[in-house]
C-alpha cells in the first residue's frame, strides 16, 4: 500500500431513504439517514417506476448566482479526472480547484501541480485540502465551501458517491458510467429525484451529447431525414486496455480497486466501461430504452485474473419490432470501429465517434448531408453547461438518461454472461444483482475473481 494512504480507510456503500427527497435535512441529519439504510433496502420501493424522464432543467429553487466564485473539488485523480478539471478550469471564468481526493495523495500532488503549472490562480489546493484513502472523498462533501465535484473516481462507486454528493448539497458532473448493476441504477434514479428537488446540478460524461455533429445527427433525425428508424448497428471495437498488476504487499482491496477495470464490481466490463457511448448514442437516437437483449461472447486474451471478457455482440430489441445489433471488443491486434448506423425508411444516418463526423445517404446512397465535430470541444461544453446552469439558477440534471444508458450496458452484459434473454423490465425492476462489497476497508479480502460462463452464470 502506498504510504500517503490512511490504513483506516474505508468505504461502505450506503443509500438514501427515498422518503427524505421532498425535504432538505441539515447536513448532519441528512448523513444519518443514509447511514441507516442498505441499498437492498432502498430495491423494494418501486420509486423507480414513478420517476420523471430523461433531463431535468431545474427551474426556481436555485438562486441564480452568476458573479459568486464556484469551488471545484475533484474525487479521482486520474487520467479522465485530470481531463475533466483541466476542461473545466479552461472553459470557464470564476472558478477556482480547491480541493483533491484520491486513493492515494501523492497522485492529488502530482496533479496540483500540472494544473497549477497551467492555470496559476484558478489552482488553490492547500496541503490539507488533499485527502487519501477510499473514504477521502467525504472531507470534500463536507466541506461547506465546496460548490461543485467531479466524480472521475472507478464506475463502481459512483452511484454511491452521487448520492451523498447530493445530499451534501453539491453540483456534480460525474463520469459515466453512472451504475454497474441494478442496484446502482434504481439508487441513481433517486439521486436523479433528489437532485431535481434539491435544485442541484448533475451533468455526466456522455460528451457526445454535447458534440456539434451528434446533435446536427440528431436533429435531422427528429426532422425526419432518414424518415422512421427501423433498424441499427453499433460498435465499440479497439485495440486493448491497460493492467495494473499486484504490487508486492498489496490487500485484494487495494489491488481490485487499483486495477479496477479487470474486476466487473467497478467497471461493469467493457461494455458498461467504455462502450456505453455507442449504446448512449443509440438510446438518444431511438428516443426511449429497449425492450431486451439477447447476446453472446467471450475472453480470449485478458490476463487471468481479469474478469472482463474481450467481446461481446448483443441484438436490443426496441418498441415497434426494431433491433439494434450491438459488438464491442477490446482486442490487441483487431480491427478498431466506432460507429452508430440508424436504418430509416428513406436514409441512413452513419454517426463515427471521436472526430469521424457524420453523414446521411439516402436509399440509393447518395450523400445527403454531413458535419464534421470536435470531441474536445464536447468535452470542454459539458463543464460550461454545467457551470452556465448553477450560475443561471437552472441547474441541469441529466442522471436519470446517463442511468438507463449504463443498464442498457448492464442488461446487454447480463444477457451475454448468462446465455439468457434479458428484458428492460428484469433489469430495472426485478434483478437483485448488487454487485459492490459489503464493508470494504484497504485491508479487506475479496472473493477470487471469476469471469461468467453463459449457462452456468446465474441470472440474478
Ligand atoms: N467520457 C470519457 O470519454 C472518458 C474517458 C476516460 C475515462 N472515463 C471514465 O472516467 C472514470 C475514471 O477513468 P480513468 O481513466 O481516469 O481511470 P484512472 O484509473 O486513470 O483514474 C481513476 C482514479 O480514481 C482513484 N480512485 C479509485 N477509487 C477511489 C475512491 N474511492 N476515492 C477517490 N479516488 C479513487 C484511483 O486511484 C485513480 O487515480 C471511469 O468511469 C471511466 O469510464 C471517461
Amino acid at each position: 500500500m502506498n504510504s500517503t494512504t490512511p490504513r483506516s480507510s474505508a468505504f461502505t456503500p450506503t443509500t438514501l431513504d427515498p422518503k427524505s427527497t421532498d425535504s432538505t435535512p441539515p447536513r448532519s441529519q441528512a448523513r444519518e439517514s443514509h447511514l441507516r439504510g442498505s441499498r437492498r433496502e432502498f430495491l423494494g420501493t418501486g420509486a423507480a417506476a414513478s420517476l420523471a424522464a430523461g433531463v431535468f432543467v431545474h427551474a426556481g429553487v436555485s438562486a441564480a448566482e452568476p458573479a459568486r466564485e464556484l469551488r471545484l473539488g475533484v474525487v479521482g485523480c486520474g487520467g479522465r479526472g485530470s481531463g475533466a478539471i483541466n476542461d473545466s478550469l479552461t472553459i470557464n471564468d470564476g472558478v477556482k480547484l480547491v480541493a483533491l481526493a484520491d486513493l492515494y495523495t501523492d497522485k492529488c500532488a502530482r496533479l496540483r501541480s500540472t494544473l497549477a503549472q497551467a492555470h496559476g490562480e484558478k489552482v488553490a489546493v492547500d496541503d490539507q485540502a488533499m485527502h487519501g484513502g477510499l473514504d477521502g472523498y467525504r472531507r470534500i462533501f463536507d466541506d461547506p465551501q465546496i460548490d461543485v465535484v467531479l466524480l472521475t473516481m472507478p464506475p463502481g462507486f459512483r452511484p454511491t458517491l452521487l448520492r451523498e454528493a447530493v445530499e451534501a448539497g453539491k453540483h456534480v458532473f460525474a463520469e459515466k458510467p453512472v451504475c454497474v448493476d441494478p442496484a446502482g441504477y434504481r439508487s441513481c434514479l433517486a439521486t436523479h429525484e433528489l437532485a431535481v428537488a434539491r435544485g442541484t446540478a448533475i451533468v455526466t460524461g456522455t460528451q457526445y451529447r454535447r458534440q456539434v455533429n451528434y446533435l446536427g445527427a440528431i436533429e435531422q433525425i427528429r426532422s425526419g431525414a432518414i424518415g422512421e428508424i427501423i433498424a441499427g448497428t453499433g460498435t465499440y471495437c479497439s485495440n486493448g486496455i491497460w493492467y495494473r498488476p499486484r504490487q508486492e504487499g498489496m490487500s485484494d482491496a487495494e489491488y481490485q480497486v487499483n486495477n479496477w477495470m479487470h474486476f466487473i464490481w467497478l467497471s461493469g466490463d467493457q461494455i458498461g466501461e467504455q462502450a456505453i457511448h455507442t449504446l448512449d448514442t443509440i438510446n438518444w437516437a431511438m428516443g426511449e430504452n429497449p425492450i431486451s437483449a439477447f447476446g453472446s461472447g467471450g475472453r480470449f486474451t485478458r490476463p487471468a485474473d481479469s474478469e472482463m471478457w474481450d467481446s461481446m455482440a448483443v441484438d436490443y430489441e426496441y418498441p415497434g419490432d426494431r433491433f439494434v445489433s450491438f459488438t464491442c471488443w477490446q482486442i490487441p491486434g483487431a480491427a478498431t470501429d466506432l460507429h452508430v448506423s440508424l436504418r430509416g425508411t428513406k436514409g441512413t444516418c452513419h454517426i463515427g465517434a471521436i472526430n469521424a463526423g457524420c453523414r446521411i445517404v439516402d436509399r440509393s446512397g447518395r450523400e445527403i448531408w454531413q458535419m464534421k465535430g470536435s470531441i474536445a470541444d464536447a468535452y470542454k461544453q459539458e463543464h460550461k453547461d454545467l457551470i452556465d446552469s448553477i450560475r443561471a439558477g437552472n441547474p441541469i440534471v441529466e442522471l436519470r438518461q446517463t442511468a438507463d444508458s449504463s443498464l442498457v450496458a448492464i442488461m446487454g452484459r447480463m444477457a451475454a454472461y448468462s446465455g439468457k434473454k434479458v428484458t428492460w423490465t428484469f433489469a430495472s425492476e426485478e434483478s437483485q444483482l448488487d454487485l459492490f462489497p459489503k464493508d470494504l476497508t484497504w485491508d479487506a479480502s475479496l472473493p477470487q475473481p471469476q469471469w461468467a460462463i453463459p449457462g452456468k452464470t446465474p441470472l440474478v
